[in-house]
């Protein structure tokens, strides 16, 4: 289990860990070094290579300090992308290089849908997303190819947790893909359990995807409960 060293401190990691009898191995995700060390670290706790991986990070500086889409603050934007976007890659070619996984292990990341629609309040977090599921399908032919390994992301529901509700109006936000989704919005639970299916043997040719995981959301154009208020 890792996070940016800094970010320790906040959230409850330490609970996480002692719950789960795991080990903490701080990283920051943009640091090469940071991350050979964790892929190293993992495998010498483990005791040999690894069957999965879950990437779960994602900021925007823009978004963080009120910077409009049409405003951007480029160092920001190139922080934000270096954190969400190309960490994954970086987090993919140490594996690779490292030969860390083993043959039919899997790799996930999470995802949203801004990457395909547009979500005006998402900001440069649209783009970061659209690298990061691009990145999935490239990495994920040389992965499957050399080491039978696969590479997928998920693109969740919207989720109250610390980085959804930096978005701005998250809560109507939230709301709305609820009443439009006929299964209603995927919770983190539902998340945990759809990432643990794609983690285990069940799912060993399932790769290069980018695979919703929205109560439907993704394929709707317009629900009933949504026209209902429109119609008020
Ligand atoms: N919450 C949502 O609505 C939603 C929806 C779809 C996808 N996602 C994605 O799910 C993933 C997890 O986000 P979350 O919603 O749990 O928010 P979160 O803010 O709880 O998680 C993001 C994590 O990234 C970590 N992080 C930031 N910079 C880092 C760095 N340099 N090195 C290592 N770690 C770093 C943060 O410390 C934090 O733990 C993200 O990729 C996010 O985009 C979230």
């Amino acid at each position: 289990m890792t996070n940016a060293p800094i970010a320790m401190r906040m959230g409850q990691i330490k609970e996480l860990a002692q719950k789960t009898g795991s080990e903490i191995i701080p990283a920051d995700a943009t640091s090469e070094e940071d991350l050979n060390n964790l892929i190293s670290k993992s495998m010498e706790i483990l005791g040999g290579k690894l069957d999965f991986v879950l990437h779960s990070i994602g900021m925007s500086i823009n978004v963080r300090k009120g910077r409009h889409y049409t405003d951007q603050n480029y160092e920001f934007t190139d922080k934000g992308w270096d954190v969400s976007a190309l960490s994954f890659h970086k987090v993919l070619q140490g594996l690779y290089k490292a030969d860390a996984m083993n043959p039919w292990g899997s790799i996930v990341a999470l995802t949203y849908m801004a990457a395909q629609r547009v979500f005006p309040d998402y900001n440069d977090m649209a783009d970061n997303k659209a690298y990061l599921e691009s990145i999935a399908r490239s990495f994920g032919y040389f992965f499957g190819k050399e080491k039978q390994v696969r590479v997928n992301t998920i693109s969740q529901s919207p989720t109250p947790t610390t980085a959804g509700q930096g978005v701005k109006g998250f809560d109507g936000f939230i709301n709305y893909a609820d009443k439009m989704s006929p299964l209603g919005n995927a919770t983190a639970q539902d998340c945990a359990d759809y990432t643990v299916s794609l983690f285990s043997d069940l799912t060993k040719k399932v790769t290069m995807q980018n695979l919703y995981h929205d109560g439907g959301f993704s394929n709707m154009g317009v629900s009933q409960e949504v026209m209902e208020k429109f119609s008020e």
